[in-house]
């Protein structure tokens, strides 16, 4: 049972206030006409709305995104919600990026679904808006595009798919789909027993049902305050998700009574909140860029490192894939997020504000772990350090990351000659049986990131070449500049920034080039001094998209690098969709 306090937010005295939506309403005019007029076209009668809170639902339901093609069913329990608190609900489709069937890259669009619902919300007669998110970018997408209108809002995800199962163990997307597939390059899985297990992983509606990043964003928008507690974990199926969307709805009218907006909510506290949890829960390192491009939004002075120094005294915590054994199934009996920031104790800031009208601190009161082998006690945990690390070092000035929970412990003090592929030419050269690799190589890709991708694909995960595989060896430490999904594992660096293509070093690596990692210092370089890079960035060819139209030219020419979130330059900060547009004089 979430508790709220409705309406009434820390600082708030709970007095009502001015609804935004009685500029279109409530005039007795000729506009004032036309917009009732018009919604009682559809079957809405004056008592249904005049008066009421408005609450804008955004829907990312999708045929093609099979991880929120139940939000239409979520969206009427939001209303029904929203009726029994005394608001008027409105449903608005927005983009949906669908994870696995979008091309060139989710993460690109994930841009263009955040301008979407900002302007939806800023240019329509709403109080307040739900965000209706599941699959990997909906969730920030949405968030992002919340935050910069400004508008009081709060997020439901569909929650997770139900566990698969096959040949009696528990399977889960995405993690179990690559290793499937290895087995299968491996020759240890037939074609047929390949294609039956099709079947056997995406059982249902839902997102991925490991920590992927779907999860760990559900997770994270919990932390920052953004979505009811208890919220993230819960399966999709269950029919406790439609009471959680339910409470939503009616948690919607009340912050659009008292305009608790975003930016009340999202301050340093509540981003240093979603960091520690990130590592606690072993999290996808997308969250690191989703993070970085809310904190733009939020114009909360995020630094990289940040992530660092939290995990320093973070705790990793939760044993889910691809990090450990479970599924979030599991991890919502445990407990869910509530439990994981009970366990995490002084080390979260309670103060921090959310959707509810109470504080972190008392959202949670009470919440400990309901299953120490799911939810590891600060005590006792899966390690003392979180998950993720921030690289630096000549090879990535601007930043790369490494999840360290799903890697290879043996190679993360590493030192190997490097091979060099452009993604173009890697799924190719990686089945090659006579590829020049050995256990110590480097495989790097480049070409990936936010230009080159373009939108940086989660290509990351290189697979492990197939001669490797053959002699036995299932990883070796990878580089790239794109991201890697949620749901991979094992020693891959990404988000090298710069990219290659604006002319980073990683395009000046060569064959051969000795590339030394280690995480434990931080460091990632390519052991070539400074006047080598300088000389060799010197006789690189340049080139620039030839695109002069549409979305693309708009990604081409704004889009930032992976450490500021692959956010386009022009959609950081806020709008309020309160502010007036101030008009300057041409003149000179
Ligand atoms: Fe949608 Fe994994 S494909 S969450």
């Amino acid at each position: 049972m979430t508790t709220t306090r409705e309406g009434l937010a820390p600082g708030d005295g709970g007095e009502a206030q001015h609804l935004r939506s009685s500029e279109w309403f409530d005039r007795d005019d000729f506009a004032g006409w036309v917009f009732r007029s018009f919604i009682k076209a559809e079957g809405f009668p004056e008592e249904s709305f005049r008066n009421k809170p408005v609450i804008g639902i955004a829907n990312t339901w999708s045929e093609v995104t099979n991880c929120n093609a139940h939000l239409r069913d979520l969206a009427d329990f939001v209303k029904r919600g929203v009726i029994s608190a005394g608001g008027f609900p409105l449903e608005f489709p927005v983009l949906s990026t669908a994870e696995v069937q979008m091309m060139p890259s989710t993460m690109m669009y994930r841009n263009l679904l955040a301008m979407d619902v900002e302007e939806s919300l800023r240019a329509h007669p709403f109080d307040a808006g739900v965000l209706l998110t599941g699959c990997d970018k909906t969730t920030p997408g949405a968030l992002m595009g919340a935050l910069s209108a400004d508008i009081p809002s709060l997020v439901c995800t569909g929650g997770p798919m139900m566990n698969g199962h096959w040949r009696g163990r528990d399977v889960g997307a995405c993690t179990d789909c690559h290793l499937f597939w290895t087995a299968r390059r491996r020759g240890d899985l037939s074609p047929e027993e390949h294609h039956e297990t099709e079947e056997v992983v995406t059982r249902s509606a839902g997102h991925c049902q490991v920590m992927g990043t779907a999860s760990t964003m559900a997770s994270l928008t919990e932390a920052l305050g953004m979505s009811l507690p208890g919220s993230a974990a819960i399966p999709a199926g269950d029919s406790r998700r439609r009471a959680m969307a339910y409470r939503t709805g009616v948690q919607a009218v009340a912050l659009a009574r008292q305009r608790l907006t975003p930016s009340r909510i999202l301050t340093p506290a509540s981003f240093d909140n979603a960091i520690r949890v990130l590592h606690a829960i072993g999290g996808s390192t997308n969250a690191v860029i989703h993070l970085m491009a809310l904190a733009g939004r939020a114009e909360v002075d995020l630094a990289l490192d940040r992530f660092n120094e939290l995990r320093a005294d973070t705790p990793w915590l939760v044993n889910l894939r691809p990090s450990g054994d479970w599924l979030m199934e599991e991890f919502f009996q445990a407990g869910g997020v509530p439990a994981v920031i009970g366990e995490l104790g002084g080390r979260i800031d309670g103060s921090a504000s959310t959707v509810t009208g109470l504080t972190v601190a008392e959202n949670v009161a009470g919440r400990r772990s309901a299953n120490h082998d799911v939810i590891r006690t600060a005590a006792d945990p899966l390690a003392a350090r979180g998950a993720i690390v921030v690289l630096r070092g000549n090879l990535c000035p601007d930043g790369a990351v490494i999840k360290v929970t799903a890697a290879d412990r043996r190679k993360l003090r590493h030192r190997g000659p490097a091979l060099v592929f452009d993604r173009t030419e890697i799924l190719e050269a990686t089945e090659d049986p006579d590829l020049d690799v050995t256990p110590d190589t480097v495989l790097i890709m480049r070409g990936a990131g936010p230009i080159g991708g373009p939108g940086m694909p989660e290509s990351g995960h290189l697979p492990v070449p197939q001669r490797l595989l053959s002699q036995g060896y299932d990883d070796l430490v990878r580089i790239s500049d794109a991201r890697i999904s949620g749901t991979a594992y094992g020693t891959v660096v990404a988000h090298v920034a710069p990219e290659a293509a604006i002319g980073g070093p990683l395009a000046c690596v060569r064959n051969g080039d000795i590339i030394e990692l280690d995480v434990e210092a931080g460091t990632l370089n390519v052991a070539l001094s400074e006047d080598e890079l300088r000389e060799r960035a010197g006789e690189l060819d340049s080139y620039a998209p030839d695109v002069n139209r549409g979305f693309l030219a708009l990604h081409y020419e704004h889009a930032l690098q992976a450490d500021r979130g692959c956010d386009l330059d022009v959609l950081r900060g806020r709008t309020p969709a309160d502010g007036a547009v101030e008009w300057r004089s041409r003149r000179r």
